[in-house]
């Protein structure tokens, strides 16, 4: 089991560099099942989900390698419609094979992620989506398996703009006869890069980022090129990261057009934010003071993602800072643990109030979930002290080398194995 020690208390000074997007390289990956070609996928992050993902390509019968931070996945060959469990239980994400496999293979069969770190994850808006094109949909022994010969556009309407089903509708419409239009669709940055590999792929798809998506179906889809868009949460932690524990931090390859609420967020909290191409600084010298109020909505709004290491960084400002989590039910795991560290936080239901406190102690931590695990590192910065943040698993599902990532920007952390 790997251990991210963390001695806080020091301000941070340093520059980084962005890593591409988790939550556009997952989708990406899947898409490129479509294509009967080669793609290639540069700015790649180094992460446990994409290698869970890699995992399921090559069980399939992709051939997958890869150079530095680009991923070429060569899927010209014979492709199997089935995931068998214990790849899917691998990571969350993988239901977005479902609209993949369906759509080249004609069929799909796999099982549903099980009990789930944010709260319910219901597929049923996936499925929907699926049946609008036609598909056949049934559950047996546990495995969910969708069947048509070939798919027929159609009209799918989603009554809330989840960012998979979006993705499974575009990539089950794109090989189907005729035209689909998906309203209420999700507009998270990611769905355009989506949009752009499969128009690279020679798909006729438009309006990712609009709300509302038109694909023109085609017979046939070639290999193409992808370079992986900045993460925008990796990068929002980044900043969380030093807006606690201050100093002043230089981001490169990051994308601000993408993360404007963050941004404000941190701004009202006493932070100087400039933004440049591709360039995001942050200084920190004063006091924090609270945000104000913080609540999570689809893009392009305040990214649920982001929450937990925004909450991170309220603890010691000044004020109270109210948060509302509208997206997931369970996401605010990781208030126990900051809470150890001697946080006031409060929570009922959908809401969060944080008091600040003058000083937070360091602490042996457990990472709950991803974005949660990401929130303790931040506190562990602002803390005075040596902090341990055990269940690093979880962290790794999404941020590269966090002890490397957080050394760069001139904080004490190292990774430790026990
Ligand atoms: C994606 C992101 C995740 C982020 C989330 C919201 C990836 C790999 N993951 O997750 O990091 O936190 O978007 O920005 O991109 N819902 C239904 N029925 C469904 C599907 C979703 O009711 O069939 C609900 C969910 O319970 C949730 C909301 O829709 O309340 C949004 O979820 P969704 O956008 O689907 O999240 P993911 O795509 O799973």
């Amino acid at each position: 089991m790997s251990i991210l020690k963390i001695t806080g208390g020091c301000s941070l000074n340093g520059s980084l560099r962005v890593q591409g997007a988790k939550n556009s390289a997952l989708p990406l990956l899947a898409a490129s099942v479509l294509t009967g070609g080669l793609s290639v996928f540069r700015n790649c992050p180094r992460l446990t989900d994409v290698a869970a993902t890699v995992r399921i390509l090559r069980h399939i019968g992709c051939r997958v390698y890869e150079e530095g931070d680009v991923l070429y996945v060569d899927a010209s060959g014979p492709i199997a419609p089935e995931v068998p469990d214990e790849l899917m239980r691998q990571m969350r994400s993988s239901v977005i094979f479902l609209g993949a496999l369906l759509s080249r293979c004609g069929e799909a069969s796999l099982s549903l992620p099980g009990g789930c770190e944010l709260g319910p994850r219901p597929v049923d808006l996936h499925l929907m989506a699926l049946r609008a094109l036609g598909a056949e949909v049934t559950e047996e022994g546990g495995r969910l398996c969708c069947r048509a010969a070939r798919l027929t556009g159609g009209r799918i309407d989603l009554p809330t703009p989840s960012v998979g089903a979006t993705e499974n509708a575009m990539l089950a419409a794109v090989l189907a006869e005729g035209s689909t239009v998906i309203t209420g669709a999700a507009r998270e940055p990611e769905l355009l890069d989506l949009q752009d590999y499969l128009r690279a792929c020679g798909a006729l798809v438009t309006g990712a980022g609009s709300g509302v998506i038109r694909v023109c179906g085609v017979r046939k889809l070639h290999g193409g090129e992808k370079r992986i868009l900045p993460d925008r949460i990796a990068a929002a932690t980044w900043l969380a990261a030093c807006a606690a524990a201050g100093g002043r931090v230089r981001l490169y390859e990051a994308c601000p057009e993408h993360m404007v609420p963050v941004l404000q967020a941190l701004r009202r909290m006493g932070c100087t934010v400039n933004t440049g191409e591709n360039l995001i600084v942050l200084e920190r010298k004063g006091e924090l003071r609270s945000p104000g109020p913080i609540i999570t909505r689809p893009h392009p709004g305040f990214p649920t993602d982001a929450q937990p290491p925004l909450m991170a960084a309220s603890l010691k400002a000044a004020g109270t800072t109210v948060m509302i989590e509208t997206i997931f039910e369970s996401r605010y795991r990781h208030v126990p643990a900051l809470r150890s560290m001697g946080a006031d936080i409060r929570t009922a239901g959908k809401t969060a109030v944080i008091r600040g406190v003058k000083t937070l102690r360091a602490g042996d931590l457990l990472a709950s979930d991803l974005r949660g695990g990401a929130a303790l590192a931040v506190a562990a910065l602002s803390a005075e002290g040596e902090s341990l943040i055990r269940g690093l698993e979880h962290v790794e599902r999404g941020y590269e080398d966090m002890a490397a990532a957080l050394t760069a920007l001139g904080a004490a952390a190292e990774r430790l194995e026990e």
